[in-house]
């Protein structure tokens, strides 16, 4: 008797384990690891002095004590700062549910303070497990080339930068710019990289992605409503990671349509549902 290979679905901390701990900081993508995470997803950005930082807006006043673009900020500057205690406030700008603590930073200061990429790739070389990293290069364009420039050198630093084949890679590059894309592949042609997508374009709808890319990383939002994009998609034997992907219902309609990665804010939740 023969059993159709079931299909795996990889599921991927959004920010770290964004729903339990301050997002992008030490403590977030530590409990992802713990919650047995496949892989950790991360934003990063360029500081003033040309360090890779873990942070998702431009600006650090949502989710620091602190004010200002990253971009005008050296790493001293954002060193200082408090990435844990707003946490009681909705990750995406809502209205806050309780005032940040700022006056009771927890003991471990590390754990709230700026996560480099560097630092991020250390705690992923340690976890005694294979745990891969979905690295998303923000607003690239502005700095031309220097965020893939920077990222890559880090890369080559953890030897991860020329894996045999995109399947043996660990980390993986995603961008909403083609361009940023184009220039990993350019440096780093075996990293596998994914095209963001946040809304429909003619693209998508022909199941084509920017050349060279081979994973497809559509919004949940397109996912909902365009359920036949991403079969497309996949007939075009493209991956698709999803983002993000929080309700049960949503699992359950990714793993439906046999998408590859979910992409979310409670990794331990969704591999529960999963039954892994
Ligand atoms: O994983 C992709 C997703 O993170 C893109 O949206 O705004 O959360 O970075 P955003
Ligand atoms: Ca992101």
């Amino acid at each position: 008797m023969t059993h159709a290979r079931q299909h795996l679905t990889q599921v991927v901390a959004h920010r770290g384990a964004s729903e339990d701990a301050p997002e992008h900081t030490l403590a977030a993508y530590r409990k992802a690891i713990e919650d047995g995470a496949d892989a950790l997803e991360c934003d990063v950005r360029l500081t003033a002095d040309g360090h890779l930082v873990c942070v998702h807006d431009r600006r650090v006043n949502r989710t620091s004590n602190g004010r200002g673009a990253v971009s005008a900020l050296e790493l001293s500057d954002l060193a200082a700062l408090d990435f844990g205690s707003w946490k009681s406030r909705d990750a995406f700008g809502g209205p806050r549910v309780e005032e940040p603590d700022w006056e009771h930073r927890p003991e471990d200061r590390e754990d709230t303070s700026v996560l480099t990429l560097e630092r991020l790739l250390g705690l992923v070389s340690d976890a005694g497990r294979r745990v891969e990293l979905a690295i998303e290069t923000k607003h690239p364009t502005r700095w031309a080339g220097q965020v893939e420039e920077r990222l890559l050198l880090l890369l080559k630093r953890y030897g991860l930068d020329a894996p045999a084949s995109p399947g043996d890679s660990p980390v993986r590059v995603m961008s909403f710019s083609a361009r940023s894309l184009h220039r990993v592949r350019a440096a780093a042609p075996t990293v596998p990289t994914v095209y963001l997508t946040q809304f429909v374009s003619p693209r998508l709808r022909d199941g084509r992605l920017p050349p060279g890319v081979r994973i497809a990383g559509p919004s949940l939002r397109i996912v909902r409503s365009h359920p036949a994009y991403i079969e497309r998609l996949k007939q075009s034997g493209h991956q698709v990671h999803v983002w993000t992907v929080n309700e049960p219902a949503d699992v359950d309609l990714c793993v439906r349509l046999g998408v590859d990665a979910i992409i979310t804010n409670r990794p331990r939740a969704v591999l529960d549902q999963l039954g892994r």
